[in-house]
Parts: C-alpha cells; sequence; structure tokens
C-alpha cells in the first residue's frame, strides 16, 4: 500500500516512501505518488524540491536510502535502469544525453531497433553498433512519421552536437518514444523550446495517452503546461509531499501557493491554461 492508502496493483509506476540522503541533505523525505495506467500525472515543485531525484530513483538510475519502487505491481527497487526500460519504462533527462556525432534519425532508428528487441540502446548508441543491425520491418516509416510528428524531418541528417538546445530535448523525446514505453518519465520536456516546439510536444504527448494508451509522470516548471496536460498532480517541496490532487485543487491549495511563490497575496495568482498570454513559470 502506498501512503495514499492505494494498492500498488492499481498503477502502471509507483513510488512507496522513498527517502534520498545526501549528506545531511534529504532530497526526497518518504515520498509516495502512483501514475494510473492511460493518464498523465505531474511532479511539481520549486527549484531543489526533489524531483529529479525522485526521477533517478524511478528509472533505477539512483538507490534509495529506503523505500520502495514498483512497476506494474512488481517490486523493481533493486533492478538495473536497462531491466525496467525493458518492461516498459521509458525517461527523458532535464539535461539531454545524446551522441553529438550521431544524426537526430540515427538516434531514432538505434531506439527502435532496442524496442524490436534486436539491440541494447546504450551499448548501441556507445558504439553505433545498432546501426549496422538490419532493419526492422516498418522501420523507416515509423522513423519517420514520429520525426514528422515532432518537426524533426528537416534536421534529419543533421548531427545532433549541431543543434540548439530545445531539438534536442525533442531528439530525446523521439528517442524515448521509439523505444514505444508504456510509462515515460518526462524531466522538464518544454524547458529550452520555444511556442511552436512546445505545442508539437503537447500534441505528441496527448496523442501517445490516447491513441497507445502510455502513462505519463511529467516534471515541468510551466504551471500552465501542467495544469492542462496532467490528470493528477503531485507537490514536492524540500523533498516532502506537500499536496496532491487534480489540477483544480492544486490550484486552490494555500501551501502550493506558499511554497512556490513565498506568499499567499491574490496578485500572484496561479492562472488556468490560457488566462494569461505569458508562459507562466515557477
Ligand atoms: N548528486 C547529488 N549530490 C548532492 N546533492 C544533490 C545531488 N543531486 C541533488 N542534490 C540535492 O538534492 C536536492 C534535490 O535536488 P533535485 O535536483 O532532485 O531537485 P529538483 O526538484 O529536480 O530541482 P530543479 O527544479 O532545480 O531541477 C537539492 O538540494 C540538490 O542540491
Ligand atoms: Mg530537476
Amino acid at each position: 500500500m502506498t501512503a495514499a492508502g492505494q494498492s500498488t496493483e492499481k498503477y502502471r509506476l509507483s513510488a512507496e516512501d522513498v527517502v534520498v540522503r545526501f549528506g545531511g541533505v534529504v532530497a526526497c523525505n518518504g515520498v509516495s505518488l502512483g501514475v494510473p495506467p492511460r493518464s498523465t500525472v505531474g511532479l511539481i515543485g520549486p527549484n531543489g524540491a526533489g524531483k529529479s531525484t525522485l526521477f533517478s530513483v524511478l528509472s533505477g538510475l539512483r538507490r534509495p536510502s529506503a523505500g520502495r519502487v514498483y512497476l506494474d505491481g512488481n517490486d523493481v527497487t533493486e533492478a538495473t535502469p536497462q531491466a525496467r526500460v525493458r518492461q516498459g519504462l521509458g525517461r527523458t533527462f532535464q539535461h539531454p544525453e545524446v551522441f553529438a556525432e550521431m544524426s537526430v534519425r540515427e538516434h531514432l532508428v538505434v531506439a527502435d531497433r532496442v524496442r524490436e528487441g534486436t539491440r541494447r540502446i546504450w551499448t548501441d548508441l556507445l558504439t553505433g553498433r545498432g546501426l549496422f543491425s538490419p532493419k526492422n520491418p516498418g522501420e523507416d516509416e515509423r522513423v519517420d512519421s514520429l520525426m514528422d510528428s515532432l518537426g524533426l524531418g528537416g534536421v534529419a541528417h543533421a548531427s545532433v552536437g549541431s543543434l540548439p538546445l530545445g531539438m534536442l530535448r525533442l531528439v530525446e523525446l523521439g528517442r524515448a518514444l521509439a523505444a514505444q514505453p508504456s510509462v515515460l518519465l518526462l524531466d522538464e520536456p518544454s524547458s529550452g523550446l520555444d511556442t511552436g516546439e512546445t505545442a508539437d510536444v503537447v500534441h505528441v504527448l496527448r496523442q501517445m495517452v490516447a491513441e497507445h494508451g502510455v502513462s505519463l509522470l511529467l516534471v515541468e516548471h510551466d504551471v500552465a503546461l501542467v495544469m492542462d496536460l496532467c490528470d493528477y498532480i503531485y507537490v514536492l517541496d524540500f523533498g516532502s509531499l506537500i499536496a496532491q490532487g487534480t489540477p483544480a485543487d492544486i490550484r486552490q491549495d494555500p501551501a502550493v501557493r506558499s511554497a512556490y511563490l513565498g506568499t499567499e497575496t491574490e496578485a500572484i495568482d496561479i492562472q488556468p491554461p490560457g488566462a494569461s498570454p505569458d508562459k507562466e513559470t515557477v
């Protein structure tokens, strides 16, 4: 059972009482959350709240000091990142992890071959070996269609080292989606993107949930985007969950306003999407 009192089986991905300490800093202080099937869940909080640390625990890059992680009801706390990927867990990083010499298309091709079970993504990206394996049936069509939907068609053959940050985020997202995950962790997917690129990303993410039944867990500073996209939101502050609920609940929560904004005056309202022409970030 999670702290919310719900069984881990009802979630694609869940964390139960996760604790991470860095010396005297408690980056996660008994955090429990769950991502139901076919849903978009937000994880928000001020800088240093522990969001990326929790992502590292969920994806297996960091072992928690205490607590458990479940994927489709199975305890994966001790499982490697690679084992979690094979069980359908994908992620993108706050600071994109891409391979400068490889082209945009090559990143997606290798990920597609991994999904087909023929290659191993990190080894293949490091060595470039995945590119020399035989093509999978339908690979060209899947990769081209994914690049088009992310607006990357025009830079298909560019080395990713020559691209701006916004495009690197799209390459990372494309690579994660090409592996066809059932749960996808996204660490600040809109950071560095312009309005048009953000709209493309939102469109693709909605499609992944609606048409492919993917579940998303999203860390994001763009509050309007989170409110618009998420069914449910968790709020972290100094490593502890201070609120959780629907976007409407979160918008009205005094603790959230206080943690984000340092005060609770009406003058600094957390607006619903579309209420302000400015991109609202915290
Ligand atoms: N490898 C590390 N070693 C020591 N302290 C760390 C390490 N990684 C994170 N921390 C600390 O843990 C806390 C949580 O950091 P984390 O990066 O998870 O926050 P975050 O919510 O992702 O912040 P941001 O919104 O700025 O990305 C911070 O106090 C940070 O300084
Ligand atoms: Mg972070």
